[in-house]
Formats: C-alpha cells, sequence, structure tokens
C-alpha cells in the first residue's frame, strides 16, 4: 500500500527528496492528482509510463514552479508570454518549442522537439516543485485509460504500490486536466480542452483557435486515444430516463431521478469539479451501467464532455 501524507512542510521535503533520488510521488494539482517524476531522469520518466501501464510513450507534462524556469526549457513565443502572463500560474498547458539546452529527458516529449508545459495553480504543489528543484514530468495518477484522480483515495485505489508516496491534498478544486494548447506552428492549436475554456485563451489571445480532431486541417495530440477516461461499466451519454441497472448522472435542477447530480443549478465549474469523483463513485455494484443526462457545450462544457465521450468510447 502507498504511504498517503496529509501535506505540511515535513511531508513535502520528504516528497521532495523521493523525487530527487528517482522516485515517483503522486501529488494534488488544482486540475487532477499528477503522479510526478523527475523530468530529468530517464530512468524516472520511464517508471511513470510503467506505473501508469501507458502503452506507448506519449509525451508527457512537465510541471515547473514559475514563468522563469519554465522558460529555461522552453522558447516562449509573443502570443506565448501574453497567455503565460494571463494564465499561470492555472490550468493551461502551452506546447512550445524546447530551448537547446534544455535538461528534460528526451523520453518525456517522446523524441519530439517540443515540451508541454504548466505551472499549476495550486500552493502545495508549486512547494513541492520548488523544493523538489527540478522540472517534474506528471500525466494524472491513475492506470492508462482509467478515470482521472481528483482524490487521494482514488490515486491509492487506482495505482496500489505502484507509488510509494502520495501527498494528501483533499479534492481538487478544478477536478478536469489543463488545457493543451500548441503554440509550436504558426497557428494556435487545443489538442485537449480543459481547465481554461476555449473562449478564455480566445480572448486573450485576440484571435481564434483550431481545435484538433474538430478540424481536419489541425494535428491531433499524441497519445489523445478515443477511448479514455474510461469507467468499469458503460457509459451512456445524454441520457433523460434510466433503463434497468443504470446509475443516472444528472445536470441542472431538471435532474429529479439521478443518482448523482453533477451540479443541482446546472454550475459547469461545480459540474468539472464533481466529474470524475462522480463516475468513481457510479462505477461500481450494484449499478451496471452509467447513463448520463446532457451538459451544454460552452466554456468548460466542452472538456466536460470531450471527457464524457472517450468515457462512452471505452
Ligand atoms: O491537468 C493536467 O494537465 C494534469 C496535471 C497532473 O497537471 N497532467 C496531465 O498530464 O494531464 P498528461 O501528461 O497526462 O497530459 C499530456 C497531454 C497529452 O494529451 C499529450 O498528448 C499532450 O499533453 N502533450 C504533452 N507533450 C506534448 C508535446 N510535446 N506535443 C504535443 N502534445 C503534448
Ligand atoms: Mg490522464
Amino acid at each position: 500500500m502507498p504511504l498517503v501524507l496529509p501535506i505540511d512542510p515535513d511531508s513535502i521535503a520528504r516528497a521532495a527528496a523521493a523525487l530527487r533520488a528517482g522516485e515517483l510521488v503522486a501529488f494534488p494539482t488544482e486540475t487532477v492528482y499528477g503522479l510526478g517524476g523527475d523530468a530529468t531522469n530517464g530512468r524516472a520518466v520511464a517508471l511513470i509510463f510503467e506505473a501508469k501501464g501507458r502503452p506507448r510513450f506519449n509525451p508527457l507534462i512537465v510541471h515547473l514552479p514559475d514563468r522563469e524556469s519554465a522558460e529555461r526549457h522552453a522558447v516562449f513565443s509573443g502570443r506565448a508570454a501574453r497567455l503565460a502572463d494571463r494564465f499561470w500560474p492555472g490550468a493551461l498547458t502551452l506546447v512550445l518549442p524546447k530551448r537547446e539546452g534544455s535538461a528534460l529527458s528526451p523520453l518525456v516529449s517522446a523524441g519530439l522537439d517540443t515540451v508541454a508545459l504548466r505551472v499549476p495553480a495550486h500552493d502545495d504543489a508549486r512547494a513541492l516543485l520548488r523544493a523538489a528543484d527540478r522540472p517534474v514530468a506528471a500525466p494524472s495518477a491513475n492506470p492508462s485509460g482509467r478515470l482521472s484522480p481528483t482524490r487521494a483515495e482514488h490515486v491509492a485505489r487506482g495505482l496500489d504500490d505502484k507509488v510509494s508516496m502520495i501527498l494528501d491534498g483533499g479534492p481538487c478544486a478544478i477536478g478536469l486536466e489543463s488545457t493543451v494548447l500548441d503554440l509550436s506552428a504558426d497557428r494556435p492549436v487545443i489538442l485537449r480542452q480543459g481547465g481554461v475554456p476555449q473562449e478564455a485563451v480566445e480572448e486573450a489571445l485576440g484571435e481564434a483557435v483550431a481545435v484538433a480532431g474538430a478540424d481536419d486541417t489541425a494535428p491531433r495530440a499524441p497519445g489523445m486515444l478515443s477511448s479514455h477516461y474510461a469507467p468499469n461499466l458503460p457509459v451512456r451519454l445524454n441520457a433523460v430516463e434510466t433503463r434497468d441497472g443504470e446509475a443516472l448522472l444528472g445536470f441542472g435542477p431538471n435532474s429529479k431521478n439521478a443518482t448523482l447530480n453533477l451540479s443541482e443549478t446546472g454550475d459547469l465549474v461545480e459540474a468539472a469539479a464533481n466529474l470524475f469523483g462522480h463516475l468513481h463513485e457510479l462505477d461500481r455494484p450494484p449499478h451496471t451501467a452509467i447513463a448520463v443526462m446532457p451538459v451544454p457545450e460552452t466554456g468548460l462544457g466542452r472538456a466536460i464532455n470531450d471527457r464524457l465521450r472517450r468515457a462512452a468510447a471505452g
């Protein structure tokens, strides 16, 4: 069983020492829990892939405590600087050209000449990154293809002894992964919808952005498998009523029969924070399937629906 430690200066120092020694540590961010390893240590990065059971070496997000440390590893364009000013620390990951001489292991970016960087808006996460004093690669702390963890117990249940230490910071405030925006080509492309809505990115940039998958001319994110975020039970979308054995995941005030409700008031921020936790909870007997009521496709609803479509494709 992994060691689950409440966050305090001692446990942060202990976790930082473990990272420096090449071990894996699960830690909370404002989006989801991450499975962290030293991004300059190829063996630690390989351990991340092994612990998650990732079928392929998909590139990972590198976490830094501040903009200055991020600039050591990537070249910031004008667009990148504007977005980092506006959204860091926060739930926006920028894919940028890797800086020559960066100490990052090539395995982190699966051999690409770009790198995905993020400064998390979680005080304890940044304290850990500062104490570790090195860039930390961290995908969500769940087995590959399964639901992302928004609580320490989700990590413990999913990864079990594949992770030796989990810092428990309670539930994640946003509850959805970061938005991944590729700024390495001429045109900005959203590779993954997430915690920062597309509309907010477009407003900050003063231009429309392309969305991978939705737009044939945009590249797809490596590793964006269509079946992902999958509960064990089958998922049925846009449900209006339940069938035999189904749990109903509701949204909004008209969900009287819902087993659980993402947000009674129809608040997308609250729904995002509840999404993975509610799916974890419904994903067990006596239910035999999970039916989900419709969620509007605006703001954070885009990221919520993206995760739900992938869960249903599993
Ligand atoms: O919220 C989050 O982003 C969480 C927390 C722990 O920070 N992290 C997370 O990391 O979701 P990860 O490694 O699972 O997400 C990686 C995503 C994938 O979709 C991957 O394809 C894309 O970022 N990505 C990473 N590096 C890339 C690169 N160089 N080029 C294109 N896409 C990249
Ligand atoms: Mg993930």
